[in-house]
């Protein structure tokens, strides 16, 4: 039994329709006890009475603020702006510990208000590797785009479709790009992989050994590349601006899933802001074209099949909430993350 009372926000995101527990699994922690509120949501992909007839209680959405203190709120994206202080534990994306644009405001608010942030990014076994991620249908989704782009059948702006649906408009791609996947071996990179297959298409795949001494020229070579890297320092870029204007160039769509645009872990430093689903691809370069698709809630367009995915890896940590393990190692690094922002105050007051 746990004494446990969680709360599943409604994302103030629009385009957002995944989360982070299904009604199926909702139904599990309530069976064990815990209490679980759930915001009502118009986007959600689950409708709110199948949480009701899981047993969940029913809330606004964004009366999360008032909930009582001990409650751990859960979602997947960004909070709402206000309040300025957040005395909760939260469970989500934070984005706020690889100095991301608005990751030192973010954690101001928690320092602020004495809340904290358990970020699912860090939430990692023993030897550092994720228990839960969407990385697989980021991937998925990555490569279906940049391979609908490049064969000129992708169908803008962008919505939220099954599994099917976009499977069969992979299966009509008859073209065959010649397609590079870096970060291969990751989540990402398999789904990457998986998505291409459906189109009949097989990639070079390049992981950590493929990229020690990196040949531009061959990279340049490919016609369709998706970046699926996860970096956890910063390493030499892998396409800067002078490689786009090469005259022999043969990348023509370039989707970037790891979307680390603004940190210091980006290895695309080619782009500066992010692209979205009313408009998922931008110019970078004309004569030869080269297109830029960088969605960082790729996702969320199959936001059934991710949810289920995510929300049975979470599940079990969900259960084991109060027995520590990996939740502590979230709150380690958070406490870490606030002991630098304060040290780097620090600094700046003493410029
Ligand atoms: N755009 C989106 O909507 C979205 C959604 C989820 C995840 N992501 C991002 O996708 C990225 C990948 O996530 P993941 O879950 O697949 O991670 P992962 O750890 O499963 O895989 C990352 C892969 O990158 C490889 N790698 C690391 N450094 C490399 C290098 N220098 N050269 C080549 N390969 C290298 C690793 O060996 C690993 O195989 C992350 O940055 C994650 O935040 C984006």
């Amino acid at each position: 039994m746990t004494e446990l009372h969680l709360w599943l926000r409604h994302e103030s995101r629009t385009t957002e329709r995944r989360t982070p527990v299904v009604p199926s699994d909702a139904r599990r922690l309530v069976e064990r006890g815990m209490t679980l509120t759930v915001e009502d949501s118009p986007q959600r992909i689950f409708p709110i009475e199948a949480y009701e007839e899981a047993g969940c209680r029913v809330a606004a959405p964004g009366s999360w603020v008032s909930a009582p203190p001990d409650t751990v709120i859960a979602g997947l994206k960004e909070l709402p702006d206000e309040p300025a202080e957040l005395r909760h534990r939260h469970v989500f994306f934070g984005h706020a510990y690889k100095e991301q644009p608005g990751a030192a405001a973010l954690l101001g608010r928690f320092l602020a208000g004495g809340g904290a942030l358990l970020d699912l990014e860090y939430l990692v076994d023993d030897e550092g590797r994720r228990l839960a991620a969407f990385g697989y249908w980021a991937g998925y989704l990555g490569a279906a785009l940049a391979v609908l782009h490049h064969e000129g059948r992708l169908r803008t702006p962008l919505r939220p479709a099954s599994k099917e649906e976009l499977d069969a408009e992979l299966a009509a791609v008859t073209g065959q790009p010649r397609t590079l996947v870096i970060g291969a071996l990751g989540r990402s990179g398999r789904g990457a992989r998986a998505a291409l297959a459906v189109a009949g298409n097989e990639p070079t795949c390049w992981d950590l050994a493929e990229t020690r001494e990196l040949d531009r020229a061959a990279l340049l070579e490919h016609e369709v590349m998706v970046n699926t890297v996860l970096t956890t320092r910063p390493i030499p870029p892998f396409l800067t601006d002078k490689d786009l204007d090469e005259p022999g160039r043969r990348l023509r769509t370039l989707c970037d899933v790891t979307c680390d645009v603004g940190s210091p872990m980006n290895v695309l430093p080619v782009y500066d802001t992010t692209t979205d689903w009313a408009h998922p691809v931008r110019r970078l370069r004309e004569q030869p074209a080269l297109d830029l698709i960088a969605i960082d809630n790729l996702p969320s367009l199959l936001p059934r099949e991710a949810s289920v995915d995510f929300s049975a890896a979470l599940l079990p940590l969900l259960l084991d909430f109060e027995t520590g393990g990996p939740w502590d190692r979230c709150l380690a690094r958070f406490h870490q993350a606030g002991r630098e922002l304060g040290a780097k105050e620090g600094e700046f007051r003493h410029v």
